[in-house]
């Protein structure tokens, strides 16, 4: 039997990480993990809750109540869980997305995330993607791919995916949310948004999703040779 690796995808927010890491899960028959959904479902249970994401010591208090998990739907497809129910829907909207960068930047809910993700991937064959999978959560992982488009490119697929949805959502107003989380993520203190020397890089601005999943099978394909 073809021996499993785990494969990180890092990159800014909106380059199309999900779909690669789905397609190439899919292809391989490994586990996919949407870190930035456990992020997002803790900001979640914090504006439920009424929590003041700036204020660190209620982020870290209100965590004591909070279990993220994962489940399958009928289509066999992964959602996120907070306390046992799926928010995989309520994770997208705008509000969580303009405060997940403050939330996902407090240490005591990256730690509690982190340990989650490494247990998951203990076994191997995990493809998983975020912002510091390749340097905090497995830095050993086989195969790391660090994800880039241009700002625009990002901005607009964003939006399209948030009016599919029925948002009342403008591009600005994306596109700003969009700097703004770039921003926070490559600048925070704890784990950081970085691209170490072991990644290959992969720029999609001009790839269609065809051809970046060809690229990535074959760094895949190397990367399980070298194991
Ligand atoms: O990938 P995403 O846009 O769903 O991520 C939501 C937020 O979570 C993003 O602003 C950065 C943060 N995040 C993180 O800090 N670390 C991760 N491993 C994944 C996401």
């Amino acid at each position: 039997m073809q021996k499993k690796i785990n494969i990180a995808i890092d990159g800014y927010s909106s380059c199309g990480k999900g779909t690669l890491a789905k397609a190439l899960a899919k292809s391989l028959g490994y586990v996919f993990i949407d870190s930035g959904a456990m992020y997002r479902a803790v900001t979640l249970f914090m504006l439920r809750e009424g929590v003041d994401v700036n204020d660190e010591d209620a982020v870290s208090l209100a965590m004591e109540r909070v279990v993220v998990g994962f489940e399958k739907n009928a289509e066999q497809q992964s959602e996120v869980t907070l306390n046992g129910v799926s928010v995989e829907s309520e994770i997208r909207n705008i509000e969580v997305a303009s405060k997940v960068s403050e939330v996902a930047k407090i240490a005591v809910v990256r730690t509690k995330m982190v340990a989650l993700q490494q247990a998951i991937g203990l076994n191997k064959g995990v493809v998983m993607d975020g912002r510091d999978i390749g340097t905090v959560v497995f830095p050993d992982a086989e195969l790391k791919i660090f994800m880039t488009a241009s700002q625009d490119v990002r901005a607009q697929r964003r939006f399209a995916e948030l009016l599919a949805k029925g948002d009342d959502v403008t591009l600005e107003d994306i596109a700003k949310n969009l700097e703004h989380r770039d921003t926070i993520d490559a600048n925070r203190e704890n784990s950081p948004l970085t691209m170490t020397s072991d990644y290959r890089v992969l720029d999609n601005s001009h790839l269609d999703r065809d051809a970046q999943f060809a690229l990535a099978m074959d760094w895949v394909e190397t990367a399980i040779q070298g194991v």
